[in-house]
């Protein structure tokens, strides 16, 4: 589903200091619903950082050329590759064949809200489903949002009550708890809480 966490929790992990260390090189690609293959490689290519040909010289090269010079710039190396947003299967087959399978412990995560795409990637893919939160994570995320703190302890009763209300209504999704907590951070008065409150009711 969107807004579950699929972009965040890669990022996390792209981003974590013994992940760094692990890989050689890494590169992060959003792929999204439309894509075009020879501009996926070349921003894979930049986001590797490999830099033995110019920008122009790599623009005038065909896919297959592009695939070329990626395998060849991979070989030896531990890579990570995020591909964060893929909608189609075909997306992943068009640029594959340039991912070398060295044993070396490379690695590439795939962020989709598709289950077919999760799901037939090859016998050797992990799927990893995210959960939906709880609704103490939930409250807590939207506390940090609406009050700027997660634990909300000086908040009136009343306040509270009607967040919790509403934060039932977002069923877990971060993305909902989020937007909510951010509508409501701004409004001081209990009556717009409950103005939208009464507007979510209706949905
Ligand atoms: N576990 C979490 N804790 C706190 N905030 C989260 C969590 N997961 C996601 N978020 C927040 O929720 C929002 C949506 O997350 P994200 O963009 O990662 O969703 P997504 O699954 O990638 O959605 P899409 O399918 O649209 O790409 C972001 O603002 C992110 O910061
Ligand atoms: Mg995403």
């Amino acid at each position: 589903m969107g807004g579950l966490g699929k972009t965040t929790l890669a990022g996390k992990l792209y981003h974590h200091l013994d992940v760094k260390r692990k890989f050689n090189c890494r590169a992060w690609v959003c792929v999204s619903q439309d894509y075009n293959t020879h501009d996926l490689l070349l921003r894979i290519i930049s986001s590797f950082g490999f830099k033995t040909k110019k920008t122009k010289e790599l623009n005038l090269m065909n896919e297959e050329g592009l695939e070329r010079y990626l395998h060849e710039s991979l070989q030896g190396c531990s890579y990570l590759l995020v591909a964060d947003d893929i909608w189609k299967k075909e997306a992943w087959e068009s640029f594959k064949r340039a991912f070398p399978d060295c044993n070396n412990g490379s690695r590439v995560i795939i962020t989709t809200r598709s289950q077919e795409v999760a799901e037939v990637l090859d016998e050797r893919t992990y799927a990893h489903k995210l959960r939906f939160l709880t609704f103490d994570e939930s409250w807590q995320l939207f506390c940090e949002k609406a009050f700027g703190n997660p634990n909300a302890n000086s908040v009136e009763e009343q306040w509270k009550t009607l967040g919790m209300e509403m934060v039932q209504k977002c069923g877990g999704l971060p993305l909902a708890v989020i937007v909510l907590g951010g509508l409501l951070s701004n409004k001081t008065q209990l009556e717009k809480w409950k103005a939208v409150r009464d507007h979510i009711w209706q949905i």
